[in-house]
């Protein structure tokens, strides 16, 4: 018996990496011949290279390590990879731009949740949440006392921003008009006077400028290989003992090791991170550090960011595939 007649579909073949929430899966396999990684595991270096023979375009996620061995093929399929998320430093530049493959990501629709996520870890690591919780579960929590897991009080404390971008800017909406506190900025280019004003904000030069002058230190600015340890044994010596770091960014940005070490010999109060260099792999020095509260990269997890930043990838890809510029491309 023949083989049945294959049935050509004109639809861009398009694979999406993760598992997503199903209303955006849905419109996806409305709009296009998509392909879902219905076993949600990350996928290898050489998985991707058979997918970029294969596929139009792709849809990665952060866990999606697509450096020069997983872009290592000749004349890809691929002509677009549309991130789902705003950080896109998982993606080789040099490779993409050699075969000509266009990047996008999903800014804006994650700014206030991840800003949230900051401000809940800024107050879990200085009011103590984590040990507090720790505590109560092992069952040794012995009741009130006027000495029990005091922490330092977060209102009217000095925040400095490292990076000030959208979510940089929504973290600082928070604590200035929320907390009461004063905003610090560094960043890499000039920020203008009125969005400054907007926060009560001053900005200072470097990094070196802003770590004596802080309470707080909150890291917003890109990850890759420009940032990787910006925040090194240096530059750590010169946040005040008793200031605390917040990561929500990028693990690459902070040396953890120089990061342990300070937490051990208390040269800082304590630390909160989202995000981790080489993550899910938790450097061990880290684990054995009381005064440093860990969440799983949970900055955009909500319902509705994460369907937000669904939609916002459709609109890429659309856009692409109908011969208009993604309004998120950023190779
Ligand atoms: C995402 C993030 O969940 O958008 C980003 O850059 O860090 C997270 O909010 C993740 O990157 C999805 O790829």
């Amino acid at each position: 018996m023949m083989d049945a007649p294959v049935i050509t579909n004109h639809k861009p073949r398009v694979l999406v990496t993760r598992r997503w929430p199903k209303a955006v899966e849905a419109q996806l396999a409305e709009r296009f011949d998509a392909q879902f990684n219905t076993a949600d595991k990350p996928m290898s270096a050489a998985d991707f290279r058979d997918a970029l023979a294969r596929f139009d375009a792709i849809l990665p996620t952060v866990t999606d390590k697509l450096g020069p061995e997983a872009l290592d093929v000749t004349r890809p399929q691929t002509r677009l990879l549309a991130n789902y998320g705003v950080g896109f430093s998982h993606i080789d530049a040099d490779s993409v731009r050699a075969h000509g493959i266009t990047v996008s990501n999903t800014p804006d629709v994650l700014s206030e949740c991840t800003a949230d996520l900051a401000m809940t870890l800024m107050l879990m690591v200085a009011r103590r949440a984590g040990e507090g919780e720790r505590e109560l579960r092992a069952g040794e929590w012995t009741g009130w006392r006027p000495t029990h897991l005091v922490g330092a009080k977060v209102s009217g404390k000095t925040l400095g921003i490292v990076g000030f971008g959208r979510i940089g800017q929504a973290v600082a909406q928070r604590a200035h008009h929320g907390f009461g506190m004063k905003i610090v900025v560094q960043n890499r280019s000039p920020v203008r006077r009125e969005v400054l004003a907007r926060y009560g904000a001053t900005q200072v030069k470097t990094i070196e400028d802003l770590m004596p002058l802080c309470d707080f230190v909150s890291l917003h600015c890109p990850g890759g290989a420009a940032n990787r340890h910006l925040i090194d044994s240096r530059r750590l010596n010169l946040m005040k003992p008793d200031a605390f770091l917040i990561n929500t960014a990028r693990g690459e940005v902070v040396d953890e090791h120089a990061l342990a070490q300070a937490l051990m010999f208390d040269c800082i109060g304590g630390a909160a991170l989202d995000v981790f260099d080489g993550e899910p792999r938790i450097a061990p020095a880290l684990l054995g550090c009381d005064n440093l509260v860990m969440l799983p990269h949970l900055g955009s997890a909500t319902r509705e960011t994460r369907e937000a930043m669904g939609m916002r990838v459709l609109d890429n890809v659309t856009a692409f595939f109908e011969g208009r510029a993604p309004c998120d491309k950023v190779l």
